[in-house]
């Protein structure tokens, strides 16, 4: 953005207790064939968040979960508890984060989306946490991305088994510390901006569970960029995930000492791409997930990031980015469950 200062910020995050988890700042790297296709009014870049560790192909929960872990070892935990969809990519990140730590894993894999394919429940990220040794159970209970009945449940049962859990809510999110990560995000784009002397106009970030976006807010507001991060809602019950970003922003806010308030106005959310529900690919999905596969060999999924480069790619073609902007895609990982889209993308 022209004018925007280059400012490293002072360090938010340094009296946080941080566990690592990934191999350091993800490489940014320019999508240049893609920027052309769409006309080259914009110039397009990706965070690749999805290739950060060799902790089972990586992803967003980890920076989170690098903040989470230290609260796991100082609690005295033998098992994490935690939920998701049967293709959550999530479940499968603290599946491997307790295998590192030694840890017992108990998942509640829920019946989130109505897809059907033969080998949904035994592919992909589910297949993955079994491999490292998670006790899985599925659960028959649809899309939600609050507070789980089935998820306390399995903390009580873990509980009457005489294990000692810690409980990690879906996506991370709503853990007292799940923004964090994601405040982390923005200084690392910070210190790459330095290097690479330019400053990145628009950070275009897939949001379901919230702390993502959240994180992200907290960490731009430094700089002054929090409108600047525009959230594709993949949840489809975008109101619940509106108020949970605000909610996680705020909070984060707080314990970072931020300084100011974040307020229901620098939550943008783009409602337009999540159709025709949580974890089912609308044929512009599809054929975004296609597009980004065919000119830049960049793999994204049919739950998350597919609907996230959708809308960027549906923003660039309306025009919503000034021409000469720079825009930073977030990517998150996911690409593990597109083995449950087999019969899906069958021709490719
Ligand atoms: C690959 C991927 N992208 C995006 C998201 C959305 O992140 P959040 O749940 O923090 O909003 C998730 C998790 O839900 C994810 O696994």
């Amino acid at each position: 953005m022209p004018g925007l200062p280059l400012l490293t910020a002072p360090a938010m995050l340094e009296k946080f207790e941080r566990y690592p988890l990934t191999f350091g700042p993800s490489p940014i790297e320019p999508l240049r064939r893609l920027s052309a296709h769409l006309g080259g009014g914009v110039e397009i870049f990706a965070k690749r968040d999805d290739c950060n560790s060799g902790l089972a192909y990586g992803g967003n929960k980890l920076r989170k979960l690098e903040y989470i872990v230290p609260d796991i070892l100082k609690s005295g935990a033998d098992t994490l508890v935690s939920i998701g969809g049967v293709q959550s990519n999530h479940t499968r990140m603290v599946a491997a984060v307790a295998a590192k730590l030694g840890l017992k894993c108990r998942l509640v894999q829920e019946a989130w989306v109505p897809h059907e394919d033969a080998v949904y429940d035994r592919v992909g990220n589910i297949m993955l946490s079994r491999l490292m040794g998670a006790d899985v159970r599925l659960v028959d209970d649809g899309f939600d991305i609050g507070i789980r009945h089935s998820w306390e449940e399995a903390i009580a049962e873990v509980k009457a088994a005489g294990g000692r859990p810690y409980a990690i809510p879906a996506g991370a999110s709503v853990h007292p510390l799940g923004g964090l990560g994601y405040v982390g995000f923005a200084e690392e784009v910070r210190a790459q901006e330095a290097a690479l002397g330019f400053a990145f106009d628009y950070i275009v970030v897939c949001t379901v569970t919230g702390s993502t976006h959240a994180g992200m807010l907290v960490g731009f507001a430094r700089d002054g960029r929090e409108r600047r991060v525009i959230g594709i809602d993949a949840s489809f019950t975008p109101a619940q995930t509106r108020a949970q970003v605000l909610e996680i922003a705020q909070r984060t806010a707080a314990l970072v000492e931020l300084g100011r308030e974040i307020t229901a106005e620098d939550v943008v959310l783009e409602e337009d791409y999540a159709y025709p529900v949580y974890g089912v690919p609308s044929e512009e999905t599809k054929a975004a997930i296609r597009l980004t596969a065919r000119l830049e060999g960049m793999i994204t999924d049919p739950v998350y990031e597919g609907k996230s480069m959708q809308g960027l790619i549906d923003l660039v073609q309306r025009g919503y980015f000034p021409s000469g902007s720079r825009i930073l895609y977030a990517h998150l990982g996911g690409a593990p469950a597109l083995n449950g889209y087999g019969y899906t993308f069958r021709n490719g």
